[in-house]
């Protein structure tokens, strides 16, 4: 019989390193998790309520790491104990959508997870900084703020990274170009009425507008806002995660390595631009504080009206919150 071989003290982790948990080991939450280990980000704690699944995806990741050079430390449970003094807690868990059926259908049932998901971690993390992914994704930030009692500093959801880098990567490939001399800013609620900021984006200084003829530009912003939407109607039973993960680390080391870094993403608005009281995609600067600050971009009349436009159709689905 092959002996258990323990770590010498605890768990190992959080030990020297930062400690994020990630909750929802599923399709966004473990690949989260590989991005953050493999580049020794922090230490993770994975939860969910799959019984052994956490634990096998952790152990795994942890077999990967001799390979990939990395001492992140990973561990995976069914219940909150472990997840004690994380910096950072990153909310995955909840149900996705089917081909068909958006994002603000799945509501009720993700309303419940999430308040349990952020009542569970806040009792023992008191100070972590909440980032949010499941969707309904403004509600659900809205949700996480309101249960936790938190200041907006301390919640943020993830939907600009990806919807950006979604219209980044349309943009390379149609002209051919890198990746990196690709940007684009897309704010607004995270659903089809989301706002491409066309005028704001550009490729390697040039704007997108004095490249593209408007019909290919338009398809762009269209296959943008249905981003989403095209990766669950492929893949049927999913839906997109590599993207989403890649998104969610970027924040995660923003914050932990207090970067300062500027990105679009779900804050509370208190006036900026015109919205308040609703979570609602706008640049903002993240650091060790966790949103640190809102970038109020000078937008024209029309842009202003897709803002407006967008924002009614998010306060409609906050409105839907359990009371
Ligand atoms: P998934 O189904 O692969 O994983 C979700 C996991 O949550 C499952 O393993 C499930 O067992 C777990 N879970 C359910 N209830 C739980 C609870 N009470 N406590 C702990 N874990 C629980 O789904 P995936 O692809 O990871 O997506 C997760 C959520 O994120 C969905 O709501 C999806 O729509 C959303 N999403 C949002 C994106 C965004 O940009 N904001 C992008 C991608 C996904
Ligand atoms: C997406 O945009 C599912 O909200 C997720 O892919």
């Amino acid at each position: 019989m092959i002996e258990e071989i323990k770590p010498a003290e605890g768990d190992g982790v959080g030990g020297s390193m930062a400690k994020v948990t990630i909750i929802g080991a599923g399709q966004t939450g473990a690949t989260t998790a590989q991005w953050l280990a493999e580049r020794e980000i922090a230490d993770l704690v994975l939860v969910d309520i799959v019984e052994d699944m956490p634990q096998g995806k952790s152990l795994d990741l942890m077999q990967a790491m001799p390979v990939l050079i990395s001492d992140a430390k990973i561990l995976g449970t069914n219940g909150y104990e472990e997840t004690a003094g994380s910096d950072i807690v990153v909310i995955t868990a909840g149900v996705t959508r089917k081909p068909g059926m958006s994002r603000d259908d799945l509501m009720q049932t993700n309303s419940k997870i999430m308040t349990h998901a952020v009542q569970e971690s806040l009792k023992r993390s008191p100070d972590a900084i909440l980032i949010i992914l499941t969707n309904p994704l403004d509600a659900m930030s809205q949700l996480a703020m309101k249960v936790g009692q938190l200041p907006r500093e301390r919640v943020i959801g993830q939907a600009g990274i990806l919807d950006s880098a979604r219209m980044r990567a349309f943009v390379a490939m149609e002209l051919g170009v890198s990746v990196q001399n690709v940007n684009c800013y897309v704010l607004g609620g995270h659903g089809d009425s989301m706002v491409p900021l066309v005028r704001h984006s550009n490729v390697a200084g040039v704007p997108l507008m004095d490249i593209l003829p408007a019909k290919r530009l338009q398809a762009i912003v269209e296959r943008t806002r249905k981003g989403g939407g095209e990766i669950v109607s492929l893949l049927k039973t999913a839906s997109a995660s590599y993207a989403p993960a890649a998104a969610l680390a970027q924040m995660v080391e923003a914050i932990l390595r207090d970067r300062h870094l500027i990105v679009p993403a779900s804050a509370y608005l208190q006036g900026e631009y015109g919205i308040s009281g609703i979570f609602f995609g706008v640049p903002v600067q993240l650091g060790k504080g966790g949103m640190e600050r809102i970038i109020e971009y000078d937008l024209n009349e029309e842009e202003l009206e897709a803002v407006r436009k967008s924002a009614a159709h998010v306060r409609k689905t906050i409105e839907g919150l359990p009371a």
